[in-house]
């Protein structure tokens, strides 16, 4: 019987994003070309555990799945390998998961396991990382909120689906001369919105790291009208806060995991169309900003984070997370990078340029081009 070759095993976790099945075609590619076999653990964290449930990847079994969107290993954000519950609240992963997780990794043959995800399943890897477990990282997320990396594939293809609403939005909101609101996703950080607001020609961005009131948004909407201008695009991050601090959730934070946000942009609609006494309508774009084909810039970053992963399984850099730094793919210890989010500067160069246009954020400096 021929030695058996040394195996790579590749996880998706989380949220899923587009740009996922980019990384496993070029970390499948890359691994083959070395000489290394390759597994995909399936529904996240859980095919490591019993029942363990994985598949074999191959070069030829990977091809054509670049521009497809989700994750062909499904993936999943609860559970018993859930880490996150809140914000800067992280649950330790029960040991004898940890143990059933190590046991297959060794019963396989595993060299190196390469898992995908965003701040959530990172943390994860890094306790299977201290529990022994070769494990490297790579960030996703389209929410773009992972620290050490300036972008996180699946950002890309959101922010385009996002910019695309807005495109539509624009046209019917000046036909009938409405006020659009577009609640986009974004729980910790206003990335999306701040970058499909610019993109997308609106006129109010309502960020979680810029506080804003109702009174500031509707002047906006005046002076717009002042200038002859009768419709308006408000754009507002699901995570952005109310003016009293509050966020907008479901209610329930289920077992061992974060509470579901969303519904802001219907109580923005609602407090402008009553202030002002104009037509406003409300879209919620929801889950269609993680689905469907990524951008070719998804689909670059995502083949590059994929082919370093194995770089770093090979060079033995385990408990590192490969990241972006323009111009270099590099990496970082996955521990430095889940402690910090990245978050939207509120006097970074993308907000002062939009205020520089006119562009409000909701707050006293809209009134000021370059606050
Ligand atoms: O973290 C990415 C994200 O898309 C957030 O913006 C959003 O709040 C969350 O996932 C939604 O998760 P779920 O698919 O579990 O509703």
């Amino acid at each position: 019987m021929p030695p058996r070759k040394p195996t790579i095993g590749i996880l998706t976790g989380g949220g899923d994003c587009p740009g996922l099945n980019a990384v496993i075609r070029a970390a499948t590619k890359a691994a083959g070309r070395l000489g290394y076999e390759c597994l995909g653990f399936l529904r996240g964290y859980e095919g490591l555990v019993e029942p363990v449930a994985y598949m074999p990847l191959t070069a030829q079994g990977t091809a054509g799945i670049l521009l497809q969107g989700g994750t062909i290993l499904g993936s999943t954000n609860k559970g018993r390998f859930s880490a996150l519950v809140g914000e800067n609240e992280r649950v330790s992963i029960d040991p004898e998961l940890l143990a059933n997780a190590a046991a297959t990794v060794r019963q396989l043959g595993v060299s190196g396991l390469i898992c995908v995800g965003g701040d959530g399943s990172l943390a994860i890897a890094q306790q299977l990382h201290e529990h022994g477990i070769p494990v490297v990282g790579v960030p996703k997320t389209i929410d773009n909120d992972l620290g050490c990396t300036a972008f996180t594939f699946g950002f890309d293809s959101a922010v385009a689906c996002a910019t695309d609403a807005l495109d539509r939005l624009h046209t019917t909101a000046a036909s009938h001369e409405r006020i659009m609101v577009l609640e986009v996703m974004g729980r910790h950080a206003g990335w999306i919105a701040l970058h499909a607001g610019i993109a997308g020609g609106g006129d109010v961005i309502l960020l979680p790291e810029i506080a804003w009131d109702f009174e500031h948004v509707c002047q906006k909407v005046l002076d717009r009208e002042a200038e002859g201008k009768r419709f308006t695009l408000i754009v507002v991050a699901e995570g952005a806060h109310l003016p009293d601090g509050g966020l907008v959730h479901d209610g329930g934070q289920g077992e061992r995991r974060q509470v579901k946000l969303g519904g802001i942009g219907e109580i923005v609609a609602r407090e402008v169309a009553r202030r002002l006494d104009r037509e406003v309508r409300t879209v919620v774009l929801g889950h269609l900003q993680r689905g469907g084909v990524p951008t070719a810039f998804d689909r670059t970053l995502a083949t590059q984070f994929g082919a370093h992963a194995v770089r770093l399984v090979h060079e033995g850099r385990f408990g590192e997370m490969v990241c972006y730094r323009p111009p270099r793919i590099e990496s970082v210890p996955i521990a430095e990078a889940i402690q910090n989010l990245s978050t939207v500067d509120p006097h970074g160069s993308a907000v002062q340029a939009a205020r520089a246009l006119g562009i409000g954020f909701g707050d006293a400096a809209d009134s000021s081009p370059f606050a």
